[in-house]
């Protein structure tokens, strides 16, 4: 039983034995590390959903002496998915009857995988789904009632262009989305000048801030130190967050961006640089900041929709710097204005050409 228990515990999966009125004989220290309240002499039944449908699958597969695998689902709070494959052993020394060997595979991180592509999916197609109700609704005025009216056209084709713009956003994003996840590991090597990279995102926000009647503040210092990265990525993910600034701000109110070396204590423990967008807007709840960087989430959907967003801004700024191996910082006050802050590590002085 000794050298058992050993071999058992040499096992990094949870395995229990089952005796034959189906009550647990033996388990290994990974079960019990698993299961915490996991006894030896209880049935099964204890650790998740088993219905009588389970027990009878095991009770056949001990009769017939064979094998099966089963899913259980645990009665916590955060639900775990186990799959159990179930075999019979016989002639064991210590036990008179057959036995069953459990052995489990922790499914919940594939479970959480699947969750999350199909509410993406269902997302993605709710966002496409919207616009395309809304052409169809026109397109259907246009052949109907608005036909004669020349003035009615004008205003059902203009909503419509808006609508294949948002769906064109939509479909970008998606694209820079993936396509950032995608080369997500490998850092990029080259190094990049983030004086002109700033210039370059501040200048293409330029006519939108003016349209707004928003301020455009640059505190940057000259001579930024050198960082590792693809200048297009990072001009991206600084467009994104000016254009949330500039959306998401009192008229005639100022956007300042700063950019210099991060002083020690810095979020990413190491020599950085820091580039950060303040606004003067509303403000952010506390407690919906942890959740801005995930797809699709916007605090107000009709606000965010009219100025043609689709909530995948703060994904992509979030992916790019994950990339650059760097971090993005969020702090808000409401009524007064949010600060997001990008930070990136300073090439090695070997690096630096
Ligand atoms: N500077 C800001 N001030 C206040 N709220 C903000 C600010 N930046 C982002 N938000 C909130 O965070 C949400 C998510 O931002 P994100 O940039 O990811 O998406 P979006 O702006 O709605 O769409 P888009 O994909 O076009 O950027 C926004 O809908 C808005 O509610
Ligand atoms: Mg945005």
């Amino acid at each position: 039983m000794k050298n058992q228990q050993k071999v058992l515990n040499g096992i990094s999966v949870p395995v229990m034995l089952l005796d034959n009125e189906l009550r647990i004989a033996l388990a290994n220290n990974a079960a019990f590390a698993s299961f915490p309240s996991l006894q030896t002499g209880e049935s099964l039944g204890k650790l998740g959903e088993l219905d009588r449908d389970i027990e009878t699958l095991l009770q056949t597969t001990l009769a017939r002496r064979g094998a099966t695998s089963l899913t259980i689902v645990t009665n916590e709070t955060f639900q775990r998915e186990f799959l159990i494959s179930v075999k019979t052993v016989t002639d064991l020394e210590q036990f008179a009857a057959p036995t069953l060997v459990l052995t489990f595979e922790d499914q919940t991180p594939l479970r959480i995988a699947k969750s999350m592509r199909s509410d993406f999916v269902a997302n993605v197609s709710h966002e496409i789904r919207s616009p395309l109700t809304a052409i169809s609704g026109f397109v259907e005025t246009l052949q109907g009632d608005g036909k004669d009216d020349p003035e009615a056209g004008k205003l059902f084709l203009g909503l419509m262009e808006k609508e294949v713009a948002r769906m064109t956003n939509l479909v970008s994003d998606l694209l820079s989305l993936s396509k950032v996840e995608a080369k997500e590991s490998r850092a990029p090597k080259k190094p990049l000048n983030l004086n002109q990279t700033i210039h370059q995102a501040v200048e293409s926000v330029t006519a939108l801030a003016r349209k707004r009647g928003k301020h455009l503040d640059c505190k940057v210092v000259p001579d930024l130190p050198t960082v590792l990265g693809k200048r297009d990525d990072l001009a991206r993910a600084l467009i994104n967050l000016l254009e949330n600034a500039i959306n998401y701000s009192r008229e005639g109110s100022t956007i300042t961006v700063t950019a210099q070396a991060a002083p020690n204590g810095n979020p990413l423990n190491m020599p950085a640089v820091f580039v950060s967008v303040r606004d003067q807007g509303e403000g952010i709840p506390a407690r919906e900041i942890p959740r801005l960087t995930e797809r699709f989430y916007r605090i107000d959907k009709s606000r965010s929709r009219n100025v043609g967003g689709t909530g995948l801004g703060l994904a992509i700024v979030k992916h790019i710097l994950v990339r650059h191996r760097g971090v993005l910082t969020i702090n808000s006050t409401l009524g007064t204005g949010s600060t997001f802050t990008a930070y990136l590590p300073v090439a090695a002085p070997q690096q630096k050409k």
